[in-house]
């Protein structure tokens, strides 16, 4: 996702140094140009040489590097896509509040051009001072992006917001600041994700292996592209993405509800709830007992919410997904053409590294008219992208 672009980690001098450890090694993996910059006061917590085994890029410590012969900041300044601050302290954010560019760090901030995105984390006290504010709200105001920390239990035993926001936010955060493509500026894209669950009693229920991470990451793509998100979810374990409006569910009933409730206003609709399609004919109020033999449950069918899309549909592009172990180009097919389908992503759920629960997914884009297209083994996030690169040359298509 990160491949070909620049950024520069600034590190202040907190306790949640050692969680950029893990930030800058994260952004390496996915394929970023990394340098990093540590302040005097970062160095007291972790050495510059875990930055720079890391980052693979000797670490920028000093504003008078000797043996630079060039602007040492303004070059550093010049070179990323992106800074991110994390931790960012309450005196990197008095100084870049305040215009003062007594460090390295402090001085690549104030000569950069490309967006800067602090990661404040500190005491709550700190955090809650009415300059700590103003310093942020004046950063704001100029342009800098934020986000916000945690809530919770911090290094110093204090309870309340300064922990440094989640890494997978922070990394969701800067891969949204980083696509240029805000190709889906004024569209509305409603997303479904994760299980549905259908009680049996009010201890047992009906549910399957979906974790969301598919349908979190289609929804946060959507939203860093510029869409307004809608994200209709089951229960899940995930935190949702930013920029996205959350309408949580639990029934494949309240699914349709809510799904049919909005599918009039929206403009492409992207199916990736595995929603059960039957639910115990009725959900008893009293906690069933066991008794001696065996017991059977009757089930009844749920609406096909997809199936009601595609009848309904008019202007809206319709994506949907199939989970399939056996035959999957054949029923994928059958489901694209009897769902009047735009597009359909089709997994081979018997895959490592495919389907429920993992990371990565296989598809298969299967189309309507019988074309397929093969997608290589892939992170759940890139692919989520090429699922909307697909969506949308469907819709220039049909314009
Ligand atoms: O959530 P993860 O752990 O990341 O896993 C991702 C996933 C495997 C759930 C996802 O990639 C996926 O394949 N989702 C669809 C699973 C599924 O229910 O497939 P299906 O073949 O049963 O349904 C076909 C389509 O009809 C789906 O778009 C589904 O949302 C829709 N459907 C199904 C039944 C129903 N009653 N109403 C529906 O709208």
């Amino acid at each position: 996702m990160l491949a070909g672009k620049n950024i520069t980690v600034g590190v202040t001098g907190g306790i949640a140094v050692f969680k950029t450890a893990q930030l800058v090694s994260s952004l390496k993996a996915g394929g970023a140009g990394l340098q990093v910059i540590m302040t005097r006061s970062a160095q007291e917590f972790v050495r510059p040489l875990t930055f720079q085994v890391l980052s693979g890029n000797p670490v920028r410590t000093d504003l008078f590097e000797a043996d630079r012969g060039s602007v040492q900041h303004i070059e550093l300044a010049a070179w990323p896509d992106l800074i991110v601050i994390a931790p960012a302290t309450a005196n990197i954010l008095g100084k870049a509040a305040a215009g003062i560019g007594d460090d390295l760090l402090s001085t690549v901030i104030m000569a950069a051009t490309c967006p800067v995105l602090f990661c404040p984390a500190m005491n709550v006290n700190m955090y809650n001072n009415a300059v700590v504010q103003r310093n942020i709200a004046t950063l704001r105001d100029l342009g800098y992006k934020f986000i916000e920390p945690g809530t919770g239990r911090l290094a110093c035993g204090a309870e309340g917001q300064g922990r440094l926001a989640d890494l997978d936010q922070i990394i969701e955060e800067i891969e949204g600041l980083l696509i240029l493509r805000k190709d889906m500026v004024g569209l509305t894209v409603m997303v479904t994700a994760g299980p549905t669950v259908e009680p049996i009693d009010p201890v047992r229920y009906l549910t399957n292996r979906s974790s969301g991470k598919m349908g979190y990451a289609v929804a946060g793509a959507a939203a860093a592209r510029g869409a307004k998100t809608l994200l209709i979810s089951g229960p899940t374990a995930l935190k949702p993405p930013c920029g996205i409006e959350l309408i949580n569910v639990e029934t494949a009933a309240q699914m349709y509800n809510a799904v049919i409730d909005r599918f009039a206003n929206v403009d492409m609709v992207v199916k990736t709830a595995a929603v059960a399609d039957y639910r115990p004919k009725e959900a008893v109020a009293q906690k069933i007992k066991k008794h001696n033999g065996p017991m059977s449950l009757e089930l009844v069918r749920n609406h096909d919410i997809l199936a009601e899309l595609g009848k309904r549909k008019n202007k809206q592009i319709l994506v949907g997904f199939a989970a399939e172990t056996n035959d999957l180009e054949r029923n994928s097919l059958r489901k694209a053409q009897d769902k009047n389908l735009d597009l359909l992503v089709a997994n081979d759920i018997n895959q490592a590294g495919a389907g429920f629960g993992s990371d990565t997914n296989i598809v298969k884009f299967v189309y309507r008219g019988g074309d397929i297209k093969q997608m290589p083994l892939m992170d759940k996030k890139e692919l989520a992208h090429r699922i909307l690169d697909e969506a949308l040359a469907v819709r220039r298509k049909k314009q």
